[in-house]
């Protein structure tokens, strides 16, 4: 321990606390001497650690030192004195680091001059309890420039005379700090640069389906062109399929893609020479055979690509001529056998086809091709469909009256 000898020595030239020279009980003042004693050793020493010790009393909002080092008075180019004060009022940052555990990773606070200013009496009622000090601090100096601070402390209380001594040490950690700092400002950067880059792919994407649209929208009018029915008749189709999607719940992204992928239903036509498909009178039966081949052309003509449009678009054209009893081609398939988008699309090219215009024949009045498509409940159609479609008459109706044109999107119409 200290001998009245050594404490003398130091105070000579570096006391400029209140507690020796002030009315406090003598363990107080015993405990205050002997640490600076050992702190202004430490601090002869020339060690980079710079020792203090700072004292504040309970019912007070004063903090003062009883002792601090002399590199941190150079650092701030201030007298003993003022180095609280300084502190204070130049403290730009406060660090405070959470040690990791096993379920949380290391977590590190940051607080602002000015939150700390608010929150000063909360920070001094965490340390009381804590018992420890341990934060990295921001200080601007004097010269325009800022230094970094690890502080480390203890802190010890003396209730009787309600005083409590924070002793510690402080680091000068500003190349570690600035380098950490230029890190975070990389790190920022590159978050920006990424959702840049997030918001670009988003853009082209969206080109790329567009343009994805644009194709398949010509391919299918390529197909129109070859068959006798109308723009309006893949259009109108398009808009009863997804109704029937929405109604049944299929979600609005799939629901999306059926919308866009029933107006390929037949760019298989586009491989079935003139004489059949044009032709004006009853197909024979090698003819209608040869009409048949329709779907396994136009699935070849969309098979073969990741994109999940074509892949719905493929099931249509594949499908749209099968019958819920088997008895459709190509395949022959039943029921569920055969898939959602291809049912769907059965069901709302009968209707649109019987309720439309075409060369060789009238448009059927809306009520008649509602009852042919109730009469095709569990031989043609899935049953399912039919009752919904039923349930959607008032939507059909209000598609079937609409004058629409190919680029209306689904949601004009229905809403
Ligand atoms: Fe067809
Ligand atoms: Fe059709």
């Amino acid at each position: 321990m200290n001998t009245p000898h050594q404490l003398d020595d130091c105070l000579s030239t570096t006391y400029h606390g209140k507690i020796l020279n002030g009315d406090y009980s003598q363990a107080l003042k015993d405990r205050v001497g002997a640490c600076i004693t050992h702190f202004h050793s430490l601090d002869q020493l020339g060690s980079p650690i710079i020792p203090y010790i700072s004292a504040w009393q309970e019912d007070g909002t004063e903090l003062w030192h009883e002792f601090c080092g002399r590199k941190l008075m150079e650092l701030l180019h201030c007298r003993p004195t003022a180095v609280a004060t300084c502190l204070r009022e130049r403290l730009v940052v406060r660090y405070a680091y959470q040690s990791a555990t096993s379920q949380h990773p290391a977590s590190k606070e940051i607080l602002c001059h000015h939150t700390l200013r608010s929150i000063s009496q909360e920070l001094r009622e965490q340390v009381k309890r804590s018992g420890t000090i341990e934060a990295i601090y921001k200080i601007a100096t004097s010269t325009n420039s800022s230094i970094w601070l690890k502080d480390q402390a203890t802190v010890e209380s003396f209730p009787a005379e309600g005083i409590f001594l924070s002793l510690g040490t402080l680091c000068l950690l500003s190349n570690e700090m600035e380098a950490e700092e230029i890190l975070s400002q990389n790190h920022s950067a590159l978050c920006q640069h990424r959702a840049k880059i997030g918001q670009l792919l988003q853009i082209k994407t969206r080109e790329l389906h567009l343009a994805q649209l644009d194709i398949i929208s010509r391919l299918a009018k390529a197909a129109e062109l070859r068959d006798q029915c109308t723009g309006e008749h893949i259009t109108k189709m398009s808009h009863y399929c997804a109704t029937l999607g929405q109604a049944i719940g299929v979600k609005p992204e799939l629901n999306d893609l059926l919308f866009h992928a029933t107006p390929m239903h037949d760019v298989g036509k586009i491989g079935i020479s003139d004489n059949i498909l044009l032709k004006p009178g009853k197909l024979t039966s090698s003819e209608f055979q040869i009409m048949k081949r329709h779907t396994n052309i136009g699935a070849e003509l969309l098979s073969g690509h990741s994109s999940r449009l074509l892949k719905v678009a493929k099931h249509i054209a594949l499908a749209h001529h099968e019958r819920w009893d088997g008895s459709g081609y190509p395949l022959g398939l039943r029921q569920r056998e055969i898939s959602l988008p291809g049912r769907i699309t059965a069901l709302c090219d009968v209707f649109e086809a019987l309720t439309s215009p075409r060369p060789y024949k009238e448009a059927w009045p809306f009520d008649k091709a509602v009852k042919e498509i109730w009469h095709g409940k569990g031989n043609h159609f899935d049953p399912r469909l039919v009752d919904v479609f039923i349930k959607q008459l008032p939507t059909i109706k209000h598609i079937y009256h609409q004058k629409i044109t190919p680029a209306q999107p689904f949601a004009a119409l229905t809403n």
